[in-house]
């Protein structure tokens, strides 16, 4: 029997790769860039699975091009970029990358919360500038992260594991707000559940944990900055659209809030005019889950669930689970 074939639209670390390259014909996009819509549409044609990246549009066109496509795996936890809907309507299993990359992701927050609570990159700007003379009493003053309170917005895995760790590592205490309350959560880690509106207007800062999704978009705008604390930061490690970012911007050039540290942007990779020019935030590109351990493991586990359906297992970690309870029908 002739090997299945799959096609990966990026380098990504070898594990996946070798994994695959048992079982199949792996072809990987050979450049070091987004791999340009022409060549995806191209490439689909020939494969039985498609190993995607966040940064491709897996919409209609690309799931219709090849009429005996048979799954499509995400790198990534999220999955906007990928109409769902479409590849269920035609029983193609969506796969993504759950359970790998929350310690990444909530050390990532942590990083830009504490660059922020210690003005780290303020500070290291200022070294670098030559401004340090001497030792002085005002200089850079920050704040401290001990007794403060911290609003989780989502309490998925991510959302939870900046909870434990603001709490018991910390000294943080913690408020959350999510569609579902967890109870055994809040016991564990004596966090209370809160409306979105109380979160806002009790948190020093607030971090968001949830995808993408209609009733997710621009969660937080202009009036939910302005409930916000003057002295509070909110922190995106989520997805840009999450936030109305044009209104972060005001809100930040006014001072309404303190600062904010930002992963993700609502139209990335370009930015919101103004946002670089502002002091008050810290800025990553989308690197949260950017650690060697969980790219490894996201490359395992999305080479996992194209193993799994092309060998006629249901994937580990289907987001759309229900295409295969109509395959056995
Ligand atoms: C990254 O943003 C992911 O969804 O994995
Ligand atoms: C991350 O892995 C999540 O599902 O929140």
């Amino acid at each position: 029997m002739q090997k299945k074939k799959v096609f990966v639209t990026r380098k990504i670390p070898a594990k996946g790769i070798e994994l695959l390259r048992k079982h199949f014909l792996v072809k990987v996009y050979p450049k070091d860039q987004v791999i340009p819509r022409k060549e995806l549409l191209k490439e689909v044609k020939h494969c039985d699975a498609l190993l995607s990246l966040l940064t491709e549009k897996i919409d209609e066109e690309v799931l219709s091009a090849n009429p005996d496509l048979k799954v499509v795996s995400n790198y990534a936890v999220g999955y906007d970029n990928i109409d769902v809907k479409a590849a269920t309507a035609k029983g193609i299993p969506v796969c993504n990358t759950p359970g790998v990359l929350e310690n990444a992701v909530a050390e990532h927050t942590f990083a830009l919360l504490m660059a922020l609570c210690k003005r780290i990159t303020e500070a290291d700007q200022f070294v670098r500038a030559g401004k340090y003379k001497r030792w002085e009493p005002m200089l850079l003053l920050g704040t401290e992260l001990e007794g403060k309170t911290i609003g989780i917005i989502g309490l998925g895995r991510i959302g939870a594991g900046v909870a434990e760790r603001a709490g018991k590592g910390m000294g943080v205490k913690v408020l959350y707000h999510d569609i579902k309350r967890n109870k055994e959560f809040e016991k564990t880690y004596q966090a209370k559940f809160v409306s979105k509106e109380d979160l806002l207007k009790r948190s020093d800062f607030v971090s968001l944990h949830v995808p993408l999704l209609p009733s997710t978009m621009h969660l937080i705008g202009k009036k939910e900055l302005a409930m916000m604390k003057k002295t509070a930061y909110l922190i995106n490690t989520s997805r840009g659209q999450v936030v109305d970012e044009k209104a972060l911007v005001e809100a930040l050039k006014k001072k309404q809030i303190a600062g904010a540290g930002l992963d993700v942007y609502e139209h990335e990779p370009a930015l919101t005019p103004g946002l670089i020019k502002l002091k008050n935030v810290v800025l990553t590109p989308h690197t949260a889950s950017a650690t060697i351990e969980a790219r490894t493991a996201m490359s395992e586990l999305a080479a996992q669930n194209i193993i799994d359906v092309l060998q006629g297992r249901k994937a580990k970690f289907t987001v759309n689970p229900e295409v295969y309870a109509r395959k056995h029908k």
